[in-house]
């Protein structure tokens, strides 16, 4: 009787979670505008020709999204009069970035779709992986998972708790993610997002001046670039090869050279199940595009708002 009880519970618990995934499909704009994705492609190529790093911009609005509340576009509303945002938050404020080239391809997909069919969170996340197969190459596309709807409100406060500081320990970021649904694989593969774009010197300077867990050499010329006190503003690459989705970031951290906390916290050299993960994806850049694909999968699916929930905004910055 128990064990039959217990196969019920347990068929109405999968029958949930496949339908919480079913709710978004790839095929979700294939008829009702199918020229979405194309044109979203071809916005993101050409604000990336414009401005190389704006396709690392992009990818970590996706993340910053995804985790508050789920993606669903939260990030993107502006603060009004009697509305305050996510903008605002700790780790958002002067330094999130790609705002304007959503606007632009929104405003692009509205216009071919001939009305506002293709959500802000979508844009996100197909934005988001169209910057890391221009970066990466064909290993690194994916097909997206489609249909989610935005948001009406966003929050602050859940933005200033929800999102992980550089500051954190191995096992402060783990239980962030683990909050998220996410695992030590998602955490060190996601981390990976870290091999384009760049960092400002407020960031990391804690990191060298007072960590041990860095080569010398490596802090002392980052310590030009960002000295104790001012140029809080000063860029940084995160990896040496900011402009390519590739292995770098992580042969960084093998040798102390990761440029946050957080990042080199994901390697100590001790053998960690997070060692052998940041090892892995070092020499074989196949198992950090099959690992980095799925977690973004993952993390892409985290609460979407689905069916009658939210709505889709005519305008990314302002609910309808
Ligand atoms: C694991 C916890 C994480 C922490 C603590 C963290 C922290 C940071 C910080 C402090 C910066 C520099 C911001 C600035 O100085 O203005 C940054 C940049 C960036 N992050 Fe993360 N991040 C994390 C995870 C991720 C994930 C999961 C992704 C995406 C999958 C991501 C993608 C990026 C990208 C692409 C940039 C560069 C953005 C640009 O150049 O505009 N990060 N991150």
């Amino acid at each position: 009787m128990a064990s039959h009880l217990q196969l019920l519970l347990v068929l109405a618990m999968v029958t949930l979670m496949v339908q919480t995934n079913a709710n978004l499909s790839p095929h979700f704009y294939e008829k009702v505008c199918p020229q979405a994705l194309p044109i979203i492609r071809s916005v993101v190529q050409r604000a990336i020709i414009r401005e190389r790093r704006i396709g690392a911009s992009l990818l970590r609005l996706h993340f910053h999204d995804c985790f508050v509340n789920g993606c669903d576009g939260s990030i993107l509303l502006d603060d009004t009069r009697n509305f305050t945002g996510e903008k605002t938050a700790f780790p958002n404020v002067n330094s999130v970035r790609g705002f304007s080239v959503v606007d632009e391809i929104k405003a692009a997909v509205d216009k071919a779709c001939k009305r506002p069919v293709v959500s802000c969170a979508d844009i996100l996340a197909i934005a988001a992986r169209d910057s890391v197969a221009i970066y990466g190459g064909p290993h690194f596309w994916y097909q997206v998972l489609l249909g989610r709807r935005d948001a009406r409100t966003a929050s602050r406060a859940a933005a200033n708790s929800n999102l992980p500081p550089p500051t954190f320990s191995f096992s402060q970021l783990l239980s962030n993610f683990q909050s998220h649904g996410l695992n030590v694989r998602d955490l060190v593969a996601l981390s990976g997002g870290h091999t384009i774009g760049f960092s400002k010197c407020s960031s990391f300077r804690n990191r060298i001046y007072n960590d041990t867990n860095i080569d010398p050499r490596f802090a002392a010329s980052l310590r030009r670039t960002c000295p104790r006190s001012g140029g809080n503003n000063n860029l940084q690459p995160l990896d040496a090869t900011p402009a390519r989705v590739d292995t770098t970031y992580y042969t960084d951290l093998l040798h102390k050279k990761g440029l946050l906390h957080s990042d080199q916290e994901l390697f100590k050299g001790h053998g960690s199940e997070s060692d052998k993960l940041v090892q892995l994806y070092s020499r074989s850049p196949l198992a950090f595009a099959r690992d980095f694909k799925a977690s973004m999968i993952k993390m892409g699916n985290m609460k979407p708002l689905t069916g009658r929930n939210g709505e889709i905004r005519c305008n990314c910055r302002r609910v309808n």
